[in-house]
């Protein structure tokens, strides 16, 4: 067969292939076998030393000439099959930026924590000032500046976490208040929120540690009226406008005289339900005016200055809120309950 004829055959099959060549990798073998150094082309190139001299110029032309068109094929094929593999793959790495994401799993606030803000934001917003202080308190401060006797059932070891004879885990937060007005001179206006502890068993409504915050306001003609006004704002605070809150006498060492203060059971807005046994109020604190002896013990006069206190259950108030009725639920940590509170 002459070297034109090959060279025909080449192109040809050369031809049908490209033409079904579909993707650059099989374009690439092609190129080897008929243009590479060790390809058809160059067998043939290679072969024109055994053809008499006069022939070899014209064969060389012809084989150089078949080259330069099967090299202008195959660049045509190799920008084809390139932008069709670029199309291909930004089809596979398109990005649907509509596609709704996974919803992330976040950590929310507890529901005692949620509350104790509120707290906070509602007094801060009444001119008070956030005071925190020890959990593990001296007896001196948790019962005797809270004129707390030394028999009174509080101080027995059933009810109060002992570190030594001088030393508890403090068993409410009234101490600050003593703690407040050793170092601050009047108008004081604090509160302090924190743990408590005392020897309970754990049941749906007692846990020996929990939360309570302290309320204190003492200054020159402070009287009841102030107090009423306070825990009514925050009770509207917490529940709403429509509340209302009712004060029963009641008894705390640290106060005199004190009240239990009711609001308006959340629940059914005072109608009458299984919450507050039928009577429409729920009780949420206990409160009073400073007991002058306590004033005096903590080097504030009594003749001139007077003051109010408060102290509220935290847990109590968060299971009110959120219809929680079994505080161990508070305790468990199920992110199912505190991921739907807000
Ligand atoms: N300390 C009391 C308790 O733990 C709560 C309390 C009652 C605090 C009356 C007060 C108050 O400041 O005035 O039960």
């Amino acid at each position: 067969m002459s070297v034109t004829d090959t060279l025909g055959e080449i192109k040809q099959r050369a031809g049908e292939e490209l033409a079904r060549v579909d993707g650059t990798a099989a374009l690439d073998a092609l190129r080897v076998r008929v243009l590479g150094k060790k390809g058809e082309l160059t067998a043939l190139l290679k072969g024109l030393g055994s053809l008499p001299a006069q022939e070899r110029p014209a064969v060389g032309a012809q084989i150089n000439e078949a080259r330069a068109w099967l090299t202008a094929r195959m660049d045509e094929a190799l920008a084809r099959l390139q932008a069709k593999e670029r199309e291909a793959a930004l089809i596979a790495e398109a990005i649907d930026v509509t596609e709704p994401r996974p919803v992330p799993k976040t950590g929310a606030s507890h529901p005692v924590t949620l509350v104790m803000n509120d707290l906070i934001e509602c007094f801060t917003g009444m001119g008070f000032e956030v005071l925190q202080g020890p959990e593990v308190e001296l007896d001196h401060y948790n019962f005797e500046l809270m004129n707390i006797p030394k028999n009174h059932p509080a101080r027995d070891a059933q009810d109060t976490f002992y570190i030594n004879d001088n030393v508890v885990l403090r068993t409410h937060t009234s101490p600050m208040q003593a703690r407040a007005m050793l170092t601050r001179k009047p108008p004081i206006r604090i509160v302090c929120p924190g743990r408590c502890y005392r020897a309970d068993e754990v049941d749906a409504t007692h846990s020996p540690v929990f939360h309570q915050m302290e309320g204190l306001v003492v200054d020159e003609h402070v009287t009841m009226a102030d107090l009423r006004g306070t825990l009514t704002a925050f009770a509207r605070h917490m529940y709403g406008p429509d509340v209302e809150t009712r004060f029963r006498p009641s008894f705390f060492p640290f106060t005199e005289p004190s009240a239990e203060v009711d609001l308006t059971c959340p629940s059914c807005h005072g109608k009458g339900c299984r919450v507050c046994k039928d009577t429409g109020w729920v009780e949420i604190l206990g409160s009073g005016m400073v007991n002058p002896k306590v004033l005096e013990m903590c080097g504030i006069d009594s003749h001139k200055y007077s003051g109010f206190a408060f102290g509220v259950g935290l847990e109590r108030l968060a299971m009110r809120r959120y219809g929680i009725r079994d505080m161990r639920l508070l305790y468990e940590g199920d992110a199912r309950l505190f991921g739907q509170l807000r």
